[in-house]
């Protein structure tokens, strides 16, 4: 979107946003609110969603609450709808549910946990846009669709794959649609905090029952379950060292003025996606030397 006054480019206009009643999303819907949008908050949670709507409405939000598994594309419809016969427009969804997954050692990791985080990360995400998109585009004003990724969508988390597997998918979606959706001036972010205080950590309170164990996880020794329990701990003291969702909201409201497609919100993490980007340098330099494949440098420059 055109960011001539950052201002009032939300003044008026409608923002849907998943898994809104708590953490991260009610802090965006209390950001965007005090800017004069209208407010959809959708989320599993009927009772922290009913709690949600009365904070935004003490704030003299206009707000809609709608309940919303964001697995069921369904559901998905049912609230772009009634957005639509609420607010006549929608001109941004934020792809914010998310769930963090149970920590393991990979062959210890029950089939139906990974299934339950992609389809709520990853799933739920490509559900939202694309109930979405097609309003985006409909009024011909532009508008903004905000993908909540993660600093593990820049580089693998040991014990956490199916968390990172996602978040490093979110972040790919987002680059392909950005690129789709430029000529429709809709602007695609992805925001990749790293700690914020939430309840992340507690994510199996909201977890489906149609997520239940098939197949039980491997065994856990004694000395295991005490290791799993520590690192259960250290993750809780990790979230609850983070940086609050207030100050990561008007982050966001920043990035998004600038035109940022990755929103960062810890410039102290820049190490991890440099690491990164070092390693894959380094393994094209080794291909580069490859007695195998280094010809086809010579075959590209050739054929210029
Ligand atoms: N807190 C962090 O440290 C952190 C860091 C990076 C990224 N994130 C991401 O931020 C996003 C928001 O999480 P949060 O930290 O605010 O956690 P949170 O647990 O406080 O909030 C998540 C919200 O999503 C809702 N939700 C869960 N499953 C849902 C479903 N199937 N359908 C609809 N709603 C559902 C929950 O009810 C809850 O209101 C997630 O995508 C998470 O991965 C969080």
């Amino acid at each position: 979107m055109p960011q001539d006054n950052p201002s009032s480019i939300y003044q008026g206009k409608t923002s849907l946003i998943s898994g809104a009643a708590g953490g991260i999303g009610l802090a965006l819907a209390k950001e965007f609110g005090s800017l004069g949008m209208n407010i959809v908050i959708a989320d599993i949670d009927e009772a922290a969603l009913a709690d949600a709507k009365k904070q935004l409405e003490a704030l003299n939000v206009n707000v809609l609450a709608c309940k919303l598994d964001v697995t069921d594309y369904a559901q998905w419809e049912h609230c772009v709808e009634q957005t639509i016969t609420k607010f006549g427009k929608l001109h941004m969804v934020v792809n914010n549910a998310g769930v963090g997954g149970i920590p393991g050692k990979i062959e210890q990791t029950d089939h139906a946990i990974w299934r339950w985080v992609i389809d709520v990360n990853l799933m739920g995400v490509l559900y939202g846009t694309q109930a979405a998109t097609p309003e985006l585009k409909r009024h011909g004003e532009g508008g903004w669709i905000i993908n909540v990724a993660s600093m593990a969508g820049m580089m693998g988390v040991p014990y956490s794959s199916a968390y990172a597997a996602t978040k490093a998918a979110v972040v790919s979606m987002t680059e392909s649609w950005a690129v789709e959706l430029k000529r429709h001036n809709i602007q695609v972010s992805a925001l990749c905090p790293a700690f914020v205080q939430t309840r992340i950590h507690e994510s199996t309170r909201n977890k489906q029952d149609k997520y239940k164990s098939e197949k039980p996880a491997a065994p856990f020794s004694a000395q295991e379950k005490e290791r799993f329990k520590k690192s259960v701990g250290q993750a809780a003291a990790l979230v609850e060292s983070g940086i609050t969702t207030e100050l990561l909201a008007k982050r966001v409201v920043e990035a998004l003025n600038s035109d940022q497609m990755y929103i960062f919100s810890h410039p102290n993490y820049r190490g991890v996606t440099g690491y990164r980007a070092a390693m894959i340098d380094k393994a094209f330099d080794d291909a580069q030397q490859s007695d195998l494949v280094k010809h086809l440098i010579d075959d590209e420059i050739a054929s210029l």
